[in-house]
Order: C-alpha cells, then structure tokens, then sequence
C-alpha cells in the first residue's frame, strides 16, 4: 500500500502545545438554553450505533470506540469526545444527547445527526445503483424526526410560523455538523459526477438551512466540508500519486470540498440577507483542518494520516473490509498524538483543536464570539 502513497513523514519533535482549555463564556453562564444538532457520523452520537450505520465502520459499539473519554462505546465514530461535545462545553451545557434515545433528557438540546447520511434523499443514490455501504437516512429524515420532536409545540411545519414556533427556537442554537462528504463518496463506481453531487447536495443543504430559518431559527451555524483529500479514502480508491497538494493530500478531493464551501458560503450570505434577524455562522472546517495538517506538531500530533486504530499498519494502517474493532485490530498507545481514528473520522485530539480553532481560533465567519454577543444582546 505504501507504494501509492507519498505520504511525508511527520518529524517527531517535542510539541509546546499546551492543551489549553476551550475558552467558555464566563464561568456557568449559558449563552444558549438548548442546542438541535444536525449532521453525519463526525457529528452523530449515537444515532447509528453500529446496527443501522455504515457497514464499514460496524463495530462502532465496540471498545477501542469511546476508550479516551467516556471508557466505553457511546455510538461516537472515536475514541472519545467529538466538536460538538466541545461545543456544549464551552456552552456550559450537557452534552446534547441522540435523538433515538427516548430516555434521555433533552432540556438543553437534541442531536439528530446520523452516521452515514447523505444530504441527497436515498432514491437518488439507489437509482444510480450505489453499491457503496449507502445508508436510508439523509438531511431530510432529520427533519422529520426534528418535527417529531418538537410536535405537541404549535410548531409543526415549515408553514408554522415564527410566532407558533417560538417556544421552540426561543435561546437556541441550531447547529447544522459537516454535511454531504458522504454524497461524494457513495458514487464511487457509478456513473454520477462530483458536479452532480455538488449541484444537488447545496440544493438540499440549502432548502434545510431555509426550512429552519422560515420556522424561526434565529441562531444557526453550519460547518463546511473538511478537507476531505486528507483522509485515507481518496488515497486508497485510486488517486494517483501525481495528485497532490502542498500538504501531501489527495489535491482533487480537497479542491472539491473547497468549492462545495465556496457555494455553500455564498448561499449563506444570501439566506442571511432574507433571515436579516437570524446569526448565520459558518464553520471553516476546511481551513481549520489544513492548518492543522500544515503544522501537526504545533497543534501536539506526531502522526497526520495512520489511522490509530485498525489492521495494516503501514502509513495509513487502515483496511477498508477490517477496520477499527474488528478482530485483530489494534489502536495505538497515544490516540491523542493521532490527527486520525478509524481511518475516515478523527481522534478525541483533533476535535478538540478544531473545536478550539471554530469557536476561538478565527475559523468562522462571522466569528463564535460576535454569535455569542449577539445572543446575550437580545436576552436583555
Ligand atoms: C441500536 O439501534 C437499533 C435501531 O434503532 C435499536 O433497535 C437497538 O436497540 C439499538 N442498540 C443499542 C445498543 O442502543
Ligand atoms: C439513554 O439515556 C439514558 C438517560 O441518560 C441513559 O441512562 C441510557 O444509557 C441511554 N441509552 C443508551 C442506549 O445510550
Ligand atoms: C441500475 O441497475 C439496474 C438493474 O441492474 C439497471 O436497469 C439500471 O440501468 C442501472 N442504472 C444505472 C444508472 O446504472
Ligand atoms: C455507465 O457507464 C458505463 C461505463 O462507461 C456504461 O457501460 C453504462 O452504460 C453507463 N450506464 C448508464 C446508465 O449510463
């Protein structure tokens, strides 16, 4: 495997990065009441749980999965906490809990993302006979079951109006996780282009972000696409060695994302525009991650591309037919020195930095802070 990669080798130096504290708001204060959190496996916590999510990464709730933080699988695709686990702490709020467990508390928010999902509606994948570990549920069935939830509230469709839908939106957050890479890599061996994914992916991605916004969503952040040419797949499904960017990426891929960010910002400048009320934050995790991956050790990594856990070893230690807690699998002493898990989703260590870079370090637009000003100013 390690013929097709021209992976450059991370040089091991002392790191000085001190793993400070995700800045809060003052100490106990909630900026928000409660946060609805949308998105696919870099966001879902339990959502999947292995039984219903992609077949690839089936042994979700099974250790090593959940060994840093919580001791024991939670359905998190990682071995411990995920940005939006860190996004609740700095809300001082619990985490936000999934959506299929009706025992759980959601006084302060609700997540409803899902491992595998695709922005697209299902039909469109199974009409173009993807064969590539597909799941059923899309951005749509969230809002489905987003509607479930919140039925019994006066707030019941997208023709509810703000005013109906008030005790619903009224201090919260709607929190909309990185979204479609999963569109992009179900059509892998068909017919269908990355030009038709994009085109419909921010056509749905967009007509949610609406569907929100026209019930009275006033706060709402929307991550981009992460440097998807970084992560294991794309070497491993055949890009050849010439392509290659400046960090040692999969160059087609990450100029795919970026362009998919680029449409995606400027139809959130133009919903901000119509929603002149609502906060729109969008969440750079493109840039966020190719700062990470330009400059590990600052950020305390010793290891960009190998995965943690699973079978291979090698430079990407990853083998798609045996990941992550199948037999034989191992993961490393030090998930925290590890930018990458299970080959496709990150470690506890990287969310952290990339929470940190989203809500402090620059990577939004408008920042985190002026959201959280925002908020307090119409609270008084
Ligand atoms: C996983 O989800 C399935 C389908 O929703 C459910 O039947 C099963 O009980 C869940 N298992 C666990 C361990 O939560
Ligand atoms: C569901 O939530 C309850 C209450 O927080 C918790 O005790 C239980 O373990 C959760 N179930 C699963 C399958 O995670
Ligand atoms: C998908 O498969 C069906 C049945 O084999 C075939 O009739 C159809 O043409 C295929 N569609 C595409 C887009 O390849
Ligand atoms: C998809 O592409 C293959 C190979 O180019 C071709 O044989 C097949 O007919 C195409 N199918 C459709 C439905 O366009």
């Amino acid at each position: 495997m390690s013929s097709i990669l021209n992976l450059a080798l991370v040089t091991i130096c002392i790191s000085i990065f001190v793993l400070s504290p995700i800045s809060s708001a003052s100490p106990k204060s909630r900026p928000f009441k409660k946060v609805y959190v949308f998105g696919d496996s870099y966001t879902d916590v339990g959502n999947t749980n292995g039984s219903t999510g992609p077949h690839t990464f089936r042994h979700v709730m099974s250790l090593p999965y959940g060994r840093t933080f919580f001791h024991h699988p939670t359905g998190r695709y990682s071995d411990g906490r995920m940005v939006i686990d860190f996004v609740a702490e700095s809300l001082n709020l619990p985490y936000f809990p999934p959506y299929l467990n009706k025992s759980a508390d959601t006084t302060h928010g609700v997540n409803f993302a899902v491992g595998g999902c695709t922005t697209i509606p299902y039909s469109f994948f199974k009409q173009i006979n993807s064969t590539w570990d597909t799941v059923t549920q899309s951005l749509s069935t969230q809002l489905t079951w987003f509607k479930d939830h919140i039925k019994g509230s006066g707030c019941k469709t997208i023709k509810s109006t703000p005013a109906e839908c008030k005790a619903v939106f009224e201090g919260a957050l709607v929190w909309l996780g990185e979204m479609s890479a999963n569109d992009y890599n179900y059509i892998f061996l068909t017919n269908a282009t990355s030009k038709t994914i994009q085109k419909l992916t921010i056509k749905y991605q967009t007509r949610f972000i609406k569907n929100i916004l026209e019930m009275g969503a006033k706060y709402v952040v929307v991550q981009g696409l992460p440097a998807t040419g970084c992560f294991p797949m794309p070497f491993i499904t055949g890009a050849p060695p010439t392509d290659r960017d400046d960090i040692g990426c999969v160059a087609s891929k990450n100029k795919e994302s970026y362009h998919h960010n680029v449409i995606l910002q400027a139809k959130l400048h133009s919903l901000q525009k119509k929603f002149a009320s609502a906060v729109i934050v969008y969440g750079d995790d493109w840039h966020a991650y190719r700062e990470v991956y330009k400059n590990p050790t600052k950020y305390g990594f010793t290891e960009r591309f190998k995965a943690c856990c699973g079978i291979g070893g090698g430079p990407l230690n990853f083998d798609p037919m045996n990941t992550c807690g199948a037999p034989g699998a191992n993961s490393c002493k030090h998930p925290s020195q590890y930018m990458n898990w299970d080959g496709l989703h990150v470690t506890e260590g990287m969310s952290r930095v990339v929470a940190k870079l989203f809500l402090d370090g620059g990577f939004a637009q408008p920042s985190f802070p002026y959201l959280l000003k925002k908020a307090a100013e119409s609270r008084v």
